[in-house]
């Protein structure tokens, strides 16, 4: 069975069991505490937690996930940084006999997988929370055998929540017997199951019994409702149906994969380069997708994953002896694959590749010094018998040759040698305290000028918001400058901007200014500051508690000030200049007419931020 088609059977057979349909949520989530989707149940959180009534009790969804927990095993079988999952949801509706047994109807029913070949797992009692004895029984009732129901602790039977707290609850696996065949090591068969490294079984599909709320102090309370969220990873479950050793030889993951075979002409067999290829493969996957819904390369939270995943997809490149420009023929053929059912990735057609050239381009020059940096540092920290690479040095891979330490601990751990990577963070430190003087500067606007940037300082963050209101939520700070003459504004943004758009991000800030908004400013640990919706970009750099202002209902930023009192304070604001500093960031300076602030004097700086 094609993928297309297993993605279609499972929509319209929960679809026949009273679901509603929903839409795959963005990749950036609307959720502004976590950074990128990881699941399918993110954008149903609020439905989870009891805080919002859902407009309907049952849903079904193929859902773009990203996660970088498992990147260290891209390159095996199954597991990957971006992947579809399927799932469906019951917001206080069935619960575990509908979920059980649905799930065991589609897979022995529909997709026609040998009821004998299933396994699954259970929660078998930990912290307080029972023995899943309900979801045992409904399995055995079902006709999977006694034997094969296997329990497990929280470590892998409870799932959740997604961030430090929230919805979560005991789970049950279905795992596929591969048979012997697939074993890659010798197995003993009385122990060898579910969850056994021999590569044997492989998850297809996780049903989670949301029933509690992990509090932030760390306790379990009971929801208001019994939820279930499931989730089976398309991939893998396409690989199980077209009965393929790995995901990477379905037809999902085939033309992309030849297309680097042929890019690189590397010949068939090798092990090695098996796995720089399947690498290569799940992370330009990865990258289209990324880019597609928003993100764009920097040094920053989901940007810089997005940078560090092209970044090792290039390293590995390099060792498949692929010529320049490789990436662009690769993200072609993800969009081929995918545009039919992701129809975003043809139209960020243009973002994708402008975007991956020039970072392709960027890294290509200071790979090769770097490596050469790289293998100096190997060969002197050999002679000198040590096994750990030099903090200094380390840094100097990251902060000159931009190499992300991820790459320098794995391309040490090959020579058979270690990061220091506490060494390294004093390092990283230590320079950001050099520049950071500046750096504060820069993202305040205080300083030399003290009050006096007050207007343009407010003026600024109804910029910032009006941005991400006309061009949408990628739109963030990459950095600002004040004087009392003007306001320069950088931010990340794919295009140029369209006169178009101009005029309405101008209307907007005017639209804001004229109605007198009142700026409040509050104290607040920076969690809370973002959980109640504070645009805060520079993340690392913020202390525990922070500072957040308010402008009426437009507004809401973490920042150190100082600000007008009410926004008509600002005067009339004119951007005056747009240029692209680069692909993906742009600068807009911008100018206030008939500010009716009267300054108070010079506010000495903060040295705390
Ligand atoms: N939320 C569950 C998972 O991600 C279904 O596995």
């Amino acid at each position: 069975m094609k993928t297309d088609k297993i993605r279609k059977t499972f929509l319209d057979f929960f679809a026949d069991k009273g679901h509603e349909i929903v839409p795959s949520s963005s990749l950036i989530p609307a959720d502004p505490t976590a950074l990128l989707t990881s699941a399918g149940m993110q954008q149903f959180v609020p439905y989870l937690s009891g805080k919002i009534e859902p407009p309907y009790r049952r849903a079904a969804s193929a859902q773009k996930c990203f996660r970088t927990s498992d990147i260290d095993e891209v390159g095996d079988q199954y597991h990957h940084t971006y992947f579809e999952m399927l799932g469906n949801w019951s917001f206080g509706d069935y619960f575990k006999t509908e979920a059980i047994q649905w799930a065991l109807e589609l897979l022995v029913k529909e997709y026609k997988l040998p009821q004998d070949k299933l396994w699954t797992t259970v929660f078998k009692g930990e912290k307080g929370i029972p023995k899943d004895i309900e979801s045992i029984e409904t399995w055995q009732e079902a006709g999977i055998d006694t034997k094969k129901i296997k329990a497990f602790g929280m470590e892998d039977n409870f799932w959740g929540p997604v961030g430090s707290g929230g919805p979560c609850g005991p789970c049950t696996e279905i795992h596929y017997d591969r048979s012997k065949d697939f074993q890659k090591e010798k197995c003993s068969l009385n122990g060898c199951g579910p969850n056994c490294s021999c590569g044997r079984f492989v998850e297809v599909w996780n049903l989670v019994f949301m029933e509690y709320n992990k509090t932030r102090e760390g306790t379990y309370e009971k929801l208001p409702a019994q939820n279930v969220d499931t989730g089976a990873g398309l991939e893998r479950l396409a690989a199980v149906l077209q009965n393929k050793s790995s995901d990477y030889e379905t037809d999902l993951f085939l033309p992309i994969v030849n297309t680097i075979k042929e890019l690189s002409q590397i010949s068939e067999k090798q092990e090695d380069s098996e796995k720089a290829v399947r690498i290569i493969a799940d992370h330009m996957r990865a990258v289209c997708f990324l880019i597609a819904d928003g993100v764009i390369p920097s040094n920053e939270d989901r940007g810089y994953m997005l940078r560090r995943l092209m970044r090792r997809a290039m390293r590995y490149a390099r060792r498949l002896h692929m010529g320049k420009n490789f990436l662009i023929p690769i993200c072609q053929v993800v969009i081929d694959v995918y545009k039919g059912q992701y129809p975003e990735l043809q139209k960020k057609q243009n973002d994708i590749l402008i975007l991956v050239q020039s970072e392709e381009e960027k890294f290509m020059k200071s790979l090769r010094d770097g490596l050469k940096r790289f293998r100096v540092l190997v060969t002197e920290t050999k002679n000198q018998d040590k096994t750990v690479l030099d903090p200094q040095k380390t840094f100097q891979l990251y902060d000159t040759y931009g190499f992300p330490i991820e790459l320098t601990i794995e391309m040490a751990q090959e020579k058979g040698l270690k990061v220091d990577e506490k060494g390294f963070e004093k390092e990283f430190e230590r320079h950001r305290k050099v520049s950071r003087a500046g750096a504060v500067h820069k993202f305040s606007g205080v300083g030399e000028w003290g009050d006096r940037v007050a207007p343009q300082h407010s003026a600024t963050h109804l910029l910032h918001q009006a941005l991400r209101d006309v061009l949408g939520e990628h739109a963030h700070q990459d950095g600002s400058d004040l004087t009392p003459e003007r306001l320069r504004f950088d931010f990340t943004h794919p295009k140029p901007l369209t006169k178009r758009e101009i005029k309405a991000i101008e209307d907007l800030v005017n639209k804001q200014i004229k109605r007198d908004l009142l700026v409040t400013v509050e104290k607040k640990k920076f969690e809370n500051a973002i959980k109640a919706g504070a645009l805060a970009f520079f993340r690392e750099k913020y202390p525990k508690e922070v500072t957040v202002y308010t402008m009426g209902d437009f507004s809401k930023e973490v920042c150190t000030g100082p600000h007008v009192k009410h926004t008509n304070q600002i005067g009339k604001f004119k951007i005056v200049k747009d240029e692209a500093l680069s692909s993906g960031v742009h600068r807009i300076r911008a100018v206030l007419t008939g500010s009716t602030y009267v300054p108070k004097g010079i506010t000495v700086f903060d040295s705390k931020l």
